[in-house]
């Protein structure tokens, strides 16, 4: 059975990175697996979170799922706390980690930055986190962005990792899903850097919940170089502003770059800016709005939630016994 999990944190700033690296891919795929979306909590507070806003942020995701068009029936939504078996799991193997994986971990270098002695235990077990994620359901697939895609190397290795030292095939090699014009979003103020929930300029990054005139007001001031559009894929090379913009524009129309470099071949950037505010509207001013009415009823979804867990759950109690019996952990 073909089995799909995959996470995104609720540490606020939800943004067109995360729209189009993940959650977009996510919807597409609904129809032909068996879908476990999670909103990973544990996961959040590897860095510190203020408490109140860690919970609006796991209602904002969930909102941000659903407003995409992923189906609370057909797919499982759930927060990652309320089922105890990621914790248990993690521990499991974590203790089959070697360090010498985890100190490879460019995530961990970035966020630990220069304060390396500071950095938690938390953020530095951080993988083997994510590979129970997954495993805790017998996942086979993981759609993400380019960025998860060390992590989901060392989730591989774990599962291997295990098989052997337990000389069993318990656990599949979960697959990566890295696909689209969109795999790495970049920044809008600075091609080079990926644009991300924790830069401190607004203006970086496109928020779902940003309405019309913000995300037009964004793509009008994103930055760009002196030159025109190229007339090839070639002529992208050394022009990241250019290539993320287009990037952008043909992930959201759905081309391939080469129909979206072809598109606008020669143009100026005033040409084509407004055409990639019309689509970038078009396509995310209805999620926010949906998303802002879903967050004004959290009762309904904390149902979604909550049914989620029971349900995570009844996939995720049988495989953790199976685990512990494996291991050796009497159960008197
Ligand atoms: P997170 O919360 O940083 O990001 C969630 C998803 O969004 C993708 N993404 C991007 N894609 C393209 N361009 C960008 N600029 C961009 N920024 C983020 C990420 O690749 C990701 O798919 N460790 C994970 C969450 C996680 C997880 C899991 C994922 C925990 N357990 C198990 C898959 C399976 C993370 O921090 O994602």
């Amino acid at each position: 059975m073909n089995r799909i999990f995959s996470g995104i944190q609720p540490t606020g700033n939800l943004h067109l990175g995360n729209y189009l690296g993940a959650i977009r891919n996510w919807v597409k795929l609904q129809k032909d697996y068996d879908c476990i979306f999670c909103v990973v909590d544990l996961h959040a507070i590897t860095l510190p979170q203020d408490p109140a806003q860690l919970k609006a942020a796991t209602r904002e995701v969930t909102a941000a799922y659903i407003a995409s068009g992923i189906d609370p029936e057909a797919c499982i939504l759930f927060n990652q706390s309320t089922v105890s078996g990621h914790a248990e799991l993690a521990w499991i193997l974590g203790c089959l980690t070697p360090l010498g994986w985890l100190n490879r971990m460019t995530q961990f270098k970035e966020k630990a930055g220069k304060q390396r002695e500071e950095a938690g235990l938390g953020l530095y077990a951080y993988p083997a986190l994510m590979a129970a994620d997954i495993l805790l359901y017998k996942g086979t697939h993981v759609p993400v962005g380019e960025d998860q895609k060390q992590h989901l190397e060392l989730a591989r290795d774990l599962a291997g990792a295990f098989n052997r030292r337990y000389g069993v095939e318990f656990f599949p090699l979960p697959e990566p899903q890295i696909f689209g014009a969109a795999t790495r979003v970049m920044s809008l103020r600075d091609g080079t850097k990926k644009m991300s929930k924790s830069d401190a300029s607004d203006q970086s990054r496109i928020n779902l919940t940003d309405g019309p005139e913000a995300i037009a007001q964004k793509v009008k001031r994103a930055k760009t170089d002196p030159g025109n559009l190229p007339e090839d894929l070639k002529g992208l090379e050394g022009r990241p502003e250019a290539e993320n913009l287009l990037g952008i524009y043909a992930a959201l129309t759905d081309k391939t770059m080469e129909q979206a470099v072809a598109e606008f071949a020669g143009q100026q950037f005033s040409a084509f800016k407004p055409r990639l505010a019309d689509v970038a509207v078009s396509v995310m001013g209805p999620i926010g709005t949906e998303m802002k009415r879903l967050m004004a009823d959290p009762g309904y979804v904390d149902g979604i939630l909550r049914r989620g867990a029971e349900r995570a759950n009844a996939i995720a109690a049988p495989h953790l016994r199976e685990v512990f019996d494996i291991v050796g952990f009497l159960r008197p």
